[in-house]
């Protein structure tokens, strides 16, 4: 179940949920936002969660009153009413509602909160290989803030989807930055390369989850610059977030990544990571 929201104070039928036309979120994008991947009723990751929220919020300078503990009670609440589950946590907190348009913000206006669950595909549990387009990155360089600003994001994404892609994995100069809606990976010589975390790309909770369960396997992480040629030599090339968990991609833009299978560096984090959440559940 995934229907009941929580907007400014209310429990509400998602349906039934309405922001004002005034809202700054809707006039301007002036927003930030977080998904939440949720397991058995209980957030994954929520404390990177937590801060990369924060981090976004104060990146924008707007002030929000919730300590951690509060977000996460109500957060918790949504999952309830909804009966919990697995489900994705959609957080949005805009800039508010002005009393008229205006590019100028006004510091008193409180801030708009919407908690909206929303379906979690559960089929990424297992390996599917996804193609992908490489496309030009031409979004402004504050990627690192998770804004709702997206229409660079959608318009490559659906350029992507036009041409029977399932994915859009992004460049700038011929280094990879990340995909429209994920981070990058490659594989070479049984060694990880992502793009370092900077204002050219949104830090993932996935992303930074997959390092750290490849670091203490002991396989070798490098958080440095991916050049386009790098990928297009790899071994294994994948997409990473908290919708798709790893996805392997098999093919770029028609041209098969190594011999097409999923890779065993792959299969190996994969695993790695659901064992990850099973332990969480069972903690
Ligand atoms: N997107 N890069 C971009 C541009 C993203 O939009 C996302 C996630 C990621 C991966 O971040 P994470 O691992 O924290 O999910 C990277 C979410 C899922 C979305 O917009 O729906």
């Amino acid at each position: 179940m995934s229907d009941i929201v929580y907007l400014n104070g209310e429990y509400l039928a998602k349906h039934d949920a309405k922001v004002s036309v005034l809202d700054r979120g809707f006039l301007f994008a002036d927003s930030v936002y977080e998904v939440i991947p949720v397991y058995h009723s209980i957030p994954f990751r929520l404390t990177e969660h937590l801060t990369r929220l924060e981090y976004c919020l104060r990146s924008i300078g707007l002030a929000h009153a919730f300590a951690a503990f509060e977000w996460q009670a109500l957060i918790q609440s949504v999952i309830d009413k909804n009966k919990g589950g697995h489900l994705s946590v959609y957080i949005q907190v805009t800039r508010g509602r002005d009393k008229e348009r205006s590019h100028v913000l006004d510091k008193q206006t409180p801030p708009t909160l919407l908690i909206m669950p929303m379906p979690l595909s559960t089929d990424v549990a297992a390996l599917k290989a996804i193609r992908v387009t490489l496309l030009e990155d031409f979004r402004w360089q504050h990627c690192d803030i998770k804004t709702t600003a997206l229409l660079a994001n959608i318009l490559l994404r659906n350029q992507a989807e036009s041409l029977g892609f399932d994915e859009a994995i992004l460049q700038r100069d011929q280094y990879i930055t990340e995909a429209s809606s994920s981070n990058v990976f490659a594989v070479i010589n049984g060694e990880l390369i992502t793009p370092p975390k900077n204002q050219l790309i949104l830090a993932g909770i996935t992303r930074d989850l997959i390092i750290e369960l490849a670091e203490n396997a002991s396989i070798t992480v490098h958080q440095q610059p991916l050049s386009l040629a790098q990928l297009l030599s790899a071994d294994e090339v994948w997409v990473s977030s908290s919708s798709r968990e790893i996805s392997p991609i098999s093919h770029i833009d028609g041209k098969i990544v190594a011999n097409g299978q999923i890779g065993p560096v792959a299969t190996k984090v994969h695993q790695l990571f659901q064992s990850f959440k099973q332990s969480l559940v069972n903690s």
